[in-house]
C-alpha cells in the first residue's frame, strides 16, 4: 500500500506535469539547483535516497534495483520525464531502465560528456567521481563514442562526498584532500575536468584553484538541465505555462533523514524547502 496516496495530483495536460528526478541523496540537489535556474516553468518532484547512501561504492545490482524501486514511486507522482541525477546511478543502471520505460528519462553522463568533447583542444579528458562511477568506465566510453581520439584519464576522489555534507567546501582541509586526489590526474596533461559527481560543484571553487586556469572544469548538472530543456521541447512537453513555477510546487521526498535532508536543501537552493517528506521506497 502506498501511504502518499493524498498527496498525488492530477495534471491538466502531460505538459503541467512535474519533472522526476532522483539521486542518492543531498547531492542531486545541485542537479535540481540547474533546473530551477534553467527552466523555470517546470515543477519538480525529487526523490533523495538518503536511508541507502552512498550509491558510490555499492554494486551495478543494488543500484539498477534502488533506481527501479524510485522510477516507480515518481510514476505515482504522475511525472512526464524522468532525470537521474545521481552520476552513480547514471552510470550504472540507465542503460537497463530506460528500456524498461514509455517516458523520456535522462542521466548526468552523456549531457556531461557532450561538454567535454566540444571544449578539449588536446583530446585529454579527467573526470572524477565516486569508486562505483570510475570503474564503470561510463564517462570514458560515452566520450569515446563521441570522439575517438580523446583520451579519458578517471580518478575517483571518494573523500569529497563526505566532505561536501560536512560543509566544508573552502576549507584547508578540503584543499589538501583535493591536492592530492588531483595531483595525478593534473601530470597527465588533461585540458578538461568532468566534475563527475553530484557534490563536486559545490567544491568546484576548491577543484578549480588546483587544477589552474588552463583547465576547463565541466559541470554535468548545468549540461542536464540544458538538454532536459531541449529534450522537453523535442517531445512537445515544456510547459509552456506563463508563469515561473513557485518554490511550494515543487514536492521533495526521502527515504530518511527529512529534516537533515531539509538543512542541506535550505543551503543550496534558492529557497527555503518547507517540507521534505519521507517515505518507505522498499514498498515500490
Ligand atoms: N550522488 C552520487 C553521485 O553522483 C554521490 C553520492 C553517493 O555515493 O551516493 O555519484
Amino acid at each position: 500500500m502506498h501511504i502518499i496516496e493524498e498527496e498525488t495530483e492530477h495534471y491538466a495536460s502531460a505538459k503541467d506535469a512535474p519533472i522526476g528526478i532522483f539521486d542518492s541523496g543531498v547531492g542531486g540537489l545541485t542537479v535540481a539547483r540547474e533546473i530551477m535556474r534553467n527552466l523555470p516553468n517546470e515543477r519538480m518532484v525529487y526523490f533523495g535516497d538518503t536511508a541507502r547512501v552512498p550509491y558510490g561504492s555499492k554494486s551495478q545490482e543494488n543500484i539498477i534495483r534502488f533506481s527501479r524501486q524510485i522510477i516507480h514511486f515518481l510514476r505515482t507522482q504522475e511525472v512526464k520525464a524522468i532525470v537521474i541525477a545521481c552520476n552513480t546511478a547514471s552510470a550504472l543502471a540507465l542503460d537497463a531502465v530506460e528500456q524498461e520505460l514509455d517516458i523520456p528519462i535522462i542521466g548526468v553522463i552523456r549531457p556531461g560528456t557532450r561538454m567535454a568533447v566540444t571544449v578539449t583542444r588536446n583530446k585529454r579528458v579527467g573526470v572524477i567521481g565516486t569508486e562505483s562511477t570510475i570503474r564503470s568506465r561510463m564517462y570514458d566510453r560515452c566520450i569515446q563514442e563521441q570522439d575517438p581520439e580523446i583520451v579519458v584519464f578517471g580518478k575517483a576522489c571518494p573523500l569529497f562526498v563526505p566532505l561536501v555534507e560536512e560543509g566544508w567546501l573552502k576549507d584547508p582541509v578540503t584543499e589538501e584532500v583535493a591536492q592530492r586526489y588531483l595531483v595525478e590526474l593534473l601530470r597527465k596533461d588533461i585540458d578538461t575536468l568532468i566534475l563527475g559527481c553530484t557534490h563536486y560543484p559545490l567544491i568546484r571553487s576548491t577543484v578549480a584553484k588546483i587544477a589552474g586556469e588552463g583547465i576547463h572544469l565541466v559541470n554535468p548538472a548545468y549540461e542536464t538541465a540544458q538538454e532536459l530543456g531541449r529534450l522537453l521541447a523535442r517531445e512537445h512537453l515544456a510547459n509552456t505555462g506563463e508563469h515561473n513555477v513557485e518554490s511550494r510546487m515543487h514536492r521533495f521526498y526521502v527515504s530518511d533523514a527529512a529534516e537533515k535532508f531539509g538543512e542541506f536543501a535550505n543551503s543550496i537552493l534558492p529557497y527555503d524547502v518547507k517540507r521534505a517528506r519521507k517515505i518507505d521506497i522498499e514498498d515500490y
